[in-house]
């Protein structure tokens, strides 16, 4: 790392400059999620030197082994890169010293309070305050409400003596992975930037190295409030639909039938679809980063709380109208009925099930009595959750005809490519499909509940 020496020595800008254009800098990521994990392989692939740092000892122990513990990633990519030198993992953050940026993409989950929870970012930012450089651009890619850079990041960062703007960058810059989509990754989706002077300009020339173009704006606080509304645009939405799904089903309306010919509009239409609820680490938390954070200013979030409240009923809704289907159909109570829940991941072809809406339906359906359990391909195992700890280690069932014909109903909550939808339909007395997964069946359509 270069230090700010003597007078006549080039600007810290300057040697900066010089070593991102020229893939001679080494970066720092710390957490090697689902977020930390492919920027470091976009950057490691275009030739710069990554050194990950994770507090989590097993995953650091599994990339250097040149093992992968996220699905799409292969593990023969992150042996790639271990091999070749371009990328090693550490719990010692005393090597952040050796790094030219550091990113910061740690969690930013809610407290059992539904309030921001920025305890990953503040015990990072103090590990980084003793090891800090003159020089170095510290990048926060964490998703959180306008301020966290600039009121909890910086003084933090400033208790090392050294000051933001004079003697090290500092920026935010969100993340924008979507794991599981096959037309973008990491290095195909253009990289907003926020910062003051010359923090921005380092901060896009770093950015620049690994993505199509960057798109800077005027401050860290205006990079937070895009990402927010890129999530709470999604939440909304999403919130929308899943409310018209009630109103036309109702009315005898398919709502899968709705938005397909609605997307048929060229401009002013965009399509979103109905489920059991929201899942996944960042819709349903990261809108009320904004309406705590709005609080301060005396306001109120009322589009962010009416989207929670309507994605939040989904779950209760549609083990409603699997309740009805039993009922009408075989005068069957949910009490004592065996029911399989299929999928547990919070959305179709991904490992992931962070606040996946399969975990409420289960819960919901043994309030009531039933006997469940689930089945998804990509987690044979539930891994322990802050929130549903009763339900560690439950495994997924086997998948044959006369394990399915075991159930009296199955009601599907993820719609993996992976799964024979005409099997599950062939040999199911009743399924509730909350996501039009069915949707090429041809035989027995008559056991479908759309839901
Ligand atoms: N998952 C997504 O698709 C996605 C998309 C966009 C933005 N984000 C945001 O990116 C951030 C990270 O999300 P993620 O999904 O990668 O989370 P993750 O849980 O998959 O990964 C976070 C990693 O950080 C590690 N960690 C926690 N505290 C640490 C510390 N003090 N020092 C070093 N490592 C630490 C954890 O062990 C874990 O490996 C969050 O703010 C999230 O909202 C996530």
């Amino acid at each position: 790392m270069t230090m700010i020496q003597a007078t006549d020595a080039p600007s810290p800008s300057k040697v900066l400059e010089g070593r991102l254009r020229a893939r001679t800098a080494t970066i720092g990521i710390i957490g090697l999620g689902y977020v930390g994990l492919p920027l470091a392989r976009t950057f490691a692939s275009q030739g710069l030197r990554v050194l990950g740092f994770d507090i989590d000892a097993d995953k650091v122990e599994a990339l250097n082994s040149g093992q992968s513990y996220i699905r799409h990633i292969p593990a023969a990519a992150i042996a790639g890169m271990v091999d070749a030198g371009a990328f090693r993992a550490s719990t010692d953050y005393s090597a952040i010293r050796s790094c030219d940026a550091v990113l910061i993409c740690v969690p930013t989950p809610l407290t059992r309070h539904r309030e921001p929870d920025l305890s990953y970012i503040v015990s990072t930012a103090e590990a980084i305050q003793s090891h800090l450089t003159a020089g170095q651009l510290i990048v926060l890619e964490s998703t959180t409400y306008p301020g966290t850079t600039d009121e909890v990041l910086r003084p933090i960062l400033e208790l090392s003596g050294m000051k933001a703007g004079a003697d090290f960058f500092l920026a935010f810059s969100p993340e924008r992975e979507d794991p599981g989509n096959q037309s973008y990754e990491t290095a195909t989706i253009p990289k907003v930037v926020g910062g003051d002077g010359e923090a921005l300009r380092m901060a896009c020339i770093l950015y620049d190295q690994i993505v199509p173009h960057t798109v800077p704006v005027s401050s860290c606080s205006t990079a937070e409030a895009v990402k927010l509304t890129e999530n709470i645009f999604r939440a909304v939405n999403i919130a929308l639909v899943n409310e018209l799904k009630v109103v036309y089903d109702r009315m005898g309306i398919d709502i899968w039938e709705v938005i397909e010919a609605a997307k048929s509009k060229p401009f002013g239409f965009m399509p979103f679809y109905p489920s059991a609820g929201l899942g996944g680490h960042c819709i349903p938390i990261d809108p009320f980063y904004l309406t705590w954070k709005a609080r301060e200013f005396d306001l109120s979030t009322r589009f962010v709380e009416l989207a929670g409240e309507v994605n939040a009923a989904m779950p209760a809704y549609v083990v409603e109208r699997l309740a009805v289907g039993l009922d009408q159909r075989f005068r069957k109570a949910v009490c004592g009925s065996r029911i399989l829940v299929v999928g547990l991941a919070y959305k179709k072809n991904v490992d992931d099930m962070r606040e996946s809406p399969a975990f409420k339906v289960i819960e919901l359906l043994e309030r009531r009595g039933a006997v469940v359990e689930y089945h998804d391909p990509l987690i044979p195992e539930i891994r322990p959750t802050r929130e549903h700890a009763a339900m560690t280690g439950r495994k997924s069932v086997a998948w044959s005809p006369e394990i399915l014909a075991g159930f009296d109903a199955a009601m599907i909550v993820t719609d993996h490519d992976c799964i024979d939808w005409q099997e599950l339909v062939d040999n199911s007395r009743l399924v509730v499909d909350t996501r039009n997964a069915t949707k090429a069946v041809r035989r027995n359509r008559q056991w479908i509940i759309k839901a």
